[in-house]
C-alpha cells in the first residue's frame, strides 16, 4: 500500500493556502533570519495547519516525556518549541519545561525539527554538552526525512547519534516507530540515557 502523501506532497490551490506555508517553512535557501520571520508569520495558524493534517508529534511526545522525564523537580529543554504545543498538552501533568536557557538539563527533547532546512547532524554536540549523565535525550521525527533528506540521509543523523553510542557518551534505550504522525507517514522514535 502506498503511503498518503504528506501534506507538501499535495499540490498548492488557490483556496488553501497550508500547503504553500508548509514547502516554504522546509525550502532551502533563506537565512536564519528569513526562517525566523517565516516562523513568526505562520505562528498564529501553525498549530491550526499542523492540527488539520492531523500532526500528532505533540502526542507521541508527551506520551515518552510521561515515561522519561520522572523527575517532578527536572529541568527539560524542548529543543525548537515552537507555538509550545507540548507545554499545552501536558499542562495538566507536573512535567516543568524551562523557557529560561539554563547550562544544563535533566532531560532534552527534539520533536518535528528533524526536517529540511532545520536542525543539522551536529546539533547532538551541543546536547551532549548540555544533558546532565543519566539524563535522557528523545527525538520524534518524520521517518521519510532519514531516507529522503540529504542532510540526514546514508546515515548522517542516525549515524550522529550512534556515533554518541560507540564512543561511550549515550547509551539507546530504545528506537521505535508509530504510525499516523503526519497523514499516513510514520514517526521515528530515538530515545538515548547519557551516560
Ligand atoms: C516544524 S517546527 C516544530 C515545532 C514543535 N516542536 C512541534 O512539534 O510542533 C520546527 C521548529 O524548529 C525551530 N528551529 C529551526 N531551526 C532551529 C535551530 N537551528 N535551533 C533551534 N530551533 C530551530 C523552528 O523555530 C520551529 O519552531
Amino acid at each position: 500500500m502506498t503511503a498518503e502523501p504528506a501534506p507538501f506532497d499535495h499540490e498548492d490551490t488557490n483556496t488553501d493556502d497550508r500547503p504553500s506555508r508548509f514547502k516554504k517553512s522546509i525550502s532551502g535557501g533563506f537565512s536564519v533570519t528569513e526562517k525566523v520571520a517565516q516562523y513568526d508569520a505562520w505562528a498564529n495558524k501553525y498549530d491550526e495547519d499542523m492540527r488539520s493534517y492531523g500532526y500528532t508529534g505533540p502526542e507521541i511526545a508527551v506520551e515518552y516525556m510521561k515515561r522519561y522525564f520522572k523527575d517532578t523537580n527536572g529541568k527539560y529543554l524542548d529543543c525548537g518549541a515552537g507555538t509550545g504545543p507540548l507545554g499545552v498538552h501536558n499542562v495538566k501533568s507536573t512535567i516543568t519545561f524551562f523557557s529560561r536557557i539554563l547550562d544544563t538539563y535533566d532531560g532534552l527533547l527534539c520533536c518535528g525539527c528533524f526536517v529540511p532546512s532545520h536542525l543539522e547532524p551536529d546539533c547532538v554536540e551541543d546536547w551532549c554538552r548540555i544533558v546532565k549523565p543519566g539524563g535522557i535525550v528523545f527525538i520524534v521525527m518524520n521517518q521519510r526525512w532519514l531516507s529522503q533528506e540529504p542532510a540526514y540521509n546514508e546515515g548522517k543523523l542516525d549515524g550522529a547519534f550512534q556515533k554518541r553510542v560507540d564512543e561511550g557518551k549515550w547509551e539507546l534505550v530504545v528506537r521505535e516507530q508509530r504510525d499516523k504522525y503526519l497523514t499516513e507517514n510514520v514517526a521515528e522514535v530515538f530515545v538515548f540515557k547519557v551516560k
